[in-house]
């Protein structure tokens, strides 16, 4: 819902707001789209028809940039949700992860999937890639973690490894924790919001009852997978930005600014000028 972007988010949903040039949910989808996904599910609410009119196809200002002879921006305007699927699927109520998820089962159907929450933002595709390969692997499910100080760890789903970390960061998953206190903490690996699933997940989110918060945690359904494995972890190499929060989107949007070639200059001389000042 956006509550801790108000009043930006009373008229714009937070998925649109930009990180240079680019909507924020755009930057998820490239991730997805550079791992190989070639069918992207939105799990929206219908207070957000925004996002879906960005995914329309708008051929006039194509045309109009085209004319104006950018054609690198033509394309890149013309194959927004031309060059991969995307369908829409609604979570009429704020009912938790594990609904929202479970919102999207006809339109993900039988086959494994991952699931990417965009409040997290990653450098690269790398994690994704290589939770795929491990779930090719091992015909189970695989999520994404990263280590962080011990006293953060509440404020996410948290890793009780089963054994220890291989040489390419891969972990067996012995229980996952939805929040747990962190003196309660197993570990303090936690769950980075990417996910690579088996489609038997959406018989475990109907069992679901109110966990952590009273909302339906995909958390919970992911430990009945757990107890009967194979399940595992990929520790994250590359990047994170936390965008939940505003100072953590400017730090995503900076990052990502440095990295853009034609806007990494002009950031880099207005940041030493601001820092200077
Ligand atoms: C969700 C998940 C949590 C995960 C987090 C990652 O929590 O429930 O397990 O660690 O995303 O950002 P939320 O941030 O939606 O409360």
């Amino acid at each position: 819902m956006g509550t801790r972007f108000l009043p930006a988010t009373k008229a714009v949903p937070k998925e649109l707001m930009p990180i240079g040039d680019t909507p924020a949910i755009q930057i998820i989808i490239d991730e997805a789209l550079g791992a190989g996904v070639e069918h992207i599910v939105i799990v929206n609410s219908r207070n957000k028809p925004a996002i879906e009119r960005y995914f329309e196809r708008d051929d006039e200002l194509v045309e109009m940039i085209r004319a104006k002879g950018d054609d690198r921006l033509a394309d890149r305007l013309a194959g927004i949700g031309r060059d991969w699927r995307v369908t829409f699927a609604y979570q009429d109520k704020p009912r938790g992860l594990g609904h929202a998820v479970g919102c999207a089962r006809q339109a993900v159907g039988n086959e494994p999937f991952a699931v990417m929450l965009p409040d997290e933002l990653l450098g690269d595709c790398s994690l994704l890639d290589q939770m795929n390969v491990v779930s090719a692997d091992t015909g189970g499910g695989v999520v994404g973690v990263t280590q962080v100080p011990r006293e953060l760890v509440s404020s996410y789903g948290v890793l009780a490894p089963s054994g220890p970390v291989s040489d390419d960061g891969v972990i067996a998953v012995e229980d996952l924790v939805e929040k747990p206190p962190a003196d309660e903490a197993p570990s303090n690996y936690i769950l980075i919001g990417r996910y690579v699933l088996t489609p038997d997940v959406f018989d475990e989110i109907e069992r679901l009852t109110p966990g952590r918060g009273g909302e339906l945690q995909l958390t919970d359904a992911l430990r009945a997978q757990v107890a009967r494995g194979p399940f595992s972890a990929v520790v994250s190499r590359t990047d994170r930005y936390d965008t939940g929060n505003p100072v953590g989107f400017l730090d995503a949007a900076i990052a990502f600014a440095l990295r853009n070639p034609e806007m990494s200059d002009g950031t880099r001389a207005v940041l030493a000028n601001r820092v200077s000042g």
